[in-house]
């Protein structure tokens, strides 16, 4: 078991690389189920979450090869239909190959993912969407099974603008006969990518990152060459671990669009920030100011996955300030660990109430979930004197190398070997939590 060692209280300094977006790899590579060749998957971040998705396909008939950040997935053959039941308790948006499969081999069946610590996280409107365009949906405690013999275009409205379910319903409704209408589907810029990708590969999706999305099912699908977005959320983190820290930093490939919602949550905490194309200069003040009030909602709203991350910054800022989550009932479980670092964050259901500390000084806390996990580090950079963090399996999922990065930029930190540390301290709890 690994853990990351860091000794804190080091400004930030330098300039540091996007990777690629997590959560546009982990749907295109999904996708690349429906296409009979080879597409060129370039910026693929080499991530635990995304090798997860490549055993999957692998396990299906597809070969893979990755080079560098190019992944080749060559689906050609097709030869399974069934996913594991570990790898669904691992990672939750291997749901989107229900729609992948279906549509190319007639059937997929699947296991249910897990319980999760981030909230109930149902996929009702995956099933009722996959039923809605034809296809017939059985349940059976914990698997799912879902065949169909074409994909019918159909209108679909969804209840909640759901990233993944609006990812399913664009897969499998690429090949598909007729036309299906999606309202209110998710506007994330990794929908945008996935759109993008797949009409490149021949489908014809319009509307991708609007209020409506129309797919004009094709009949099949051409191998095409993409390069993967980067990473807002990695963005978003980098900005809070330099605005904790009093940085001043530079962060490379940003897409100013994708960060929009986020710039103004960084201006009112006391940064300048400086947008020169793509490249983003962030210098924090000696101490940060309060945020009045951060309310998470889907895009182009402030991102729930981007919450943990500035609350651990705005735990130092001078004043007290409060973080809505509304989007995943459980995402302040990291909070008790923050906490730990001499942070005062109350959590009341669905709100936090964060009154800034002068500073906070070294702990010993365990990752709960990706996010919240980073946000735990962010805490370590700033904190007086040394820290752990444990179980950052948790981490690792949307972070290639996340401390090698972060050493780029000036921090101590270290990835060791538990049994090191276990000398020193004792075993800490392990929590088996779900990613993101
Ligand atoms: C994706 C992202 C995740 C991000 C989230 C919201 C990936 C791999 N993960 O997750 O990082 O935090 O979007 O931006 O891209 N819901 C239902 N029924 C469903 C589906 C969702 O009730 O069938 C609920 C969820 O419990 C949650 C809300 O809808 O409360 C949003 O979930 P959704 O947008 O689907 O998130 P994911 O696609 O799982």
């Amino acid at each position: 078991m690994e853990i990351f060692k860091i000794s804190g209280q080091v400004p930030l300094k330098g300039e540091v690389e996007l990777h690629g977006a997590k959560n546009s790899a982990l749907p295109i590579l999904c996708a690349c189920v429906l296409v009979k060749g080879e597409c060129e998957i370039h910026n693929c971040p080499d991530l635990s979450d995304v090798r997860t998705t490549i055993r999957i396909l692998e396990s299906l008939g597809c070969k893979v090869k990755r080079q560098g950040d190019t992944v080749t997935v060559d689906s050609s053959e097709i030869t399974g239909s069934q996913i594991d039941e570990n790898v669904m308790r691992t990672m939750r948006s291997s749901i989107l190959f229900l729609g992948s499969l279906v549509s190319r081999t007639g059937c997929a069946s699947i296991y249910l993912p897990g319980g999760c610590d981030i909230g109930a996280r149902p996929v009702d409107m995956h099933i009722s969407a996959l039923k809605s365009l034809g296809a017939a949906v059985k349940e059976n405690g914990s698997s799912i099974t879902c065949c169909a013999d074409k994909i019918t275009g159909t209108k679909i409205i969804l209840p909640f603008a759901s990233v993944g379910a609006t990812e399913n319903i664009m897969i499998a409704a690429a090949v598909s006969v007729g036309r299906t209408t999606i309202v209110n589907p998710a506007r994330e810029p990794e929908i945008c990518d996935l759109a993008e990708f797949l009409n490149k590969c021949g489908a014809r999706i319009y509307g991708a990152g609007e209020s409506i999305v129309e797919i004009e099912g094709v009949s099949s699908l051409h191998p095409c060459e993409h390069r993967i977005i980067p990473d807002r959320i990695l963005a978003s983190t980098y900005m809070s671990a330099c605005a904790i820290t009093g940085g001043d930093i530079v962060i490379n490939d940003v897409r100013p669009t994708h960060l929009s919602p986020v710039f103004p949550v960084f201006g009112e905490m006391g940064c300048r920030l400086y947008l020169e194309h793509n490249k983003l200069k962030i210098q924090a003040p000696k101490r940060l100011r309060r945020v009045k009030m951060i309310k998470t909602m889907p895009y182009p709203a402030f991102p729930t996955d981007s919450q943990s991350l500035v609350t651990a910054a705005l735990t130092v800022a001078r004043g007290t300030s409060v973080v809505k989550e509304n989007i995943f009932e459980n995402r302040f479980r990291f909070v008790n660990q923050l906490n730990r670092f001499g942070a005062d964050v109350q959590v009341e259901e669905q709100m936090a109430v964060i009154n800034g500390v002068k500073s906070l000084h070294g702990a010993d806390v365990y990752a709960t979930d990706l996010r919240g996990g980073a946000a735990l580090v962010i805490a370590g950079l700033a904190a007086e004197g040394n820290s752990i963090v444990r179980s950052i399996r948790h981490i690792d999922r949307g972070y290639a190398e996340f401390e090698k990065r972060l050493q780029q930029l000036g921090a101590d930190i270290k990835r060791v070997k538990d049994e090191e540390i276990r000398e020193e301290k004792g075993p800490a709890v392990q929590k088996e939590t779900e990613s993101l």
